[in-house]
């Protein structure tokens, strides 16, 4: 098989995290921040290093790292956690349903939200003109899960430090592919998934904090600390953590950061070769409409003159062994931008352990299967 779905998740992870969730099954398996017995601490010092690793790693010192149990739920957090009826926010077209989704609830309360229909890599030159007095939040992806095309979070967390604006940046296709620097680009609040690029099993996402930020939670509950309060504590992370934490997905998580950490420059030549490569290879065919763009990484989405998005993913995957992503991919917006939202599009999506011979299979693919259209 050769595997082009890296934006759902990433399929090969390091031998690094595998042993580590066989070590953490065998003697990692207790509740941490509850017990102060020997097997909770253990868990507990594991879950901090992870912490500690995802600062390093997203250069985030003066942040917290609250998990969740996915990116959308870190999202969640994020917009439920902050807005208040009222507010008027701006996100845009490129957004997920993680993001979309809880600001159309939103609407029925009272907060108003703009989305901006510019491309993701020029939002940062035109999203100061849609800021409002009542302007609580921005919301942009790092990194579009349907074209690949990357946002300047750097011009648009500018941009709201300026006007004492809110920054939530949606990581779900950036992390552990970009070099993204939370603390210089002015970002409140940073959004990732840990089974994508952070390479970790399925369970566990964060949301990453500025210090200080006061955030409503969206679940209630024990959190292990002021246990005689009825009401929730307003710590961080625990006062956003109630109820038992995954455990052992942020133990692979660690072993995930860990991994880049130690690899991180090779991992992002070889994506940025590979991307290249592939939007290259894909232009030579004239029988393609193509979405992605010059600047496009790892993601790439396309048409075939004649066949139907899922029609021809099916095909790939029957006749040719190739796995990729048909349809919406939840991000209906940037499909109506482009055209797209009867059609879907076909997206490869690609990672490190990717090569050029299966960018080479892909296209040869393709040719075929057009040929016989
Ligand atoms: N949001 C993920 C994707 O784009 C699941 O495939």
């Amino acid at each position: 098989m050769i595997y082009f779905d890296n934006s759902a998740t990433s399929l090969i992870k390091p031998d690094s995290v595998k042993r580590i969730v066989t070590r953490a099954m065998n003697s990692l398996t207790a509740n941490p921040g509850r017990s102060g017995h020997v097997f909770s601490q253990k868990v507990a010092s594991a879950i901090f290093e992870t912490r500690e690793k995802l600062k390093t790693f997203f250069h985030a010192e003066d942040y917290e790292i609250v998990f969740t149990k996915n990116c959308t739920e870190a999202l969640n957090l994020a917009i439920f956690g902050c807005l208040n009826a009222g507010d008027h926010v701006i996100c845009t077209c490129y957004e997920h349903n993680s993001v979309l989704r809880p600001l159309r609830y939103l609407r029925g309360v009272g907060i108003d939200t703009t989305i901006v229909e510019d491309d993701l890599s020029s939002v940062g030159e035109n999203i100061e003109k849609y800021i409002k007095s009542n302007t609580k939040m921005i919301i942009t992806n790092c990194v579009s899960n349907v074209t690949g095309e990357i946002c300047d979070i750097s011009k648009v967390g500018e941009i709201c430090k300026s006007h004492g604006i809110l920054y939530l940046v949606d990581g779900a296709q950036s992390s552990g592919h970009l070099d993204v620097d939370i603390k210089k680009c002015n970002i409140d609040m940073y959004a990732f998934a840990g089974h994508k690029g952070l390479l970790s099993i399925t369970g566990v996402g964060g949301l990453v904090v500025k210090r200080g930020l006061h955030l409503k939670p969206i679940i209630y509950g024990g959190t292990g600390t002021m246990s005689e309060n009825l009401e929730q504590p307003n710590d961080l992370p625990e006062g956003l953590e109630a109820g038992t934490i995954p455990s052992i997905p942020i133990i692979s998580l660690g072993a995930g950061i860990e991994f880049l950490m130690k690899n991180f420059e090779n991992i992002q030549k070889i994506e940025q070769k590979l991307s290249k490569y592939m939007l290259n290879s894909l232009k030579k065919l004239k029988f393609l409409e193509i979405y992605s763009k010059e600047d496009s990484l790892n993601v790439f989405s396309f048409n075939m003159q004649g066949i139907d998005s899922s029609e021809l993913a099916n095909i790939l995957n029957d006749k040719y062994d190739i796995c990729v992503r048909s349809g919406l991919h939840c991000a209906p917006l940037v499909h109506k931008k482009l055209g797209t939202l009867k059609r879907g599009a076909v997206r490869v999506s690609i990672d490190f352990n990717n090569t050029m011979e299966e960018i080479d299979y892909l296209i040869t693919a393709l040719k075929s299967i057009y040929s016989k259209i």
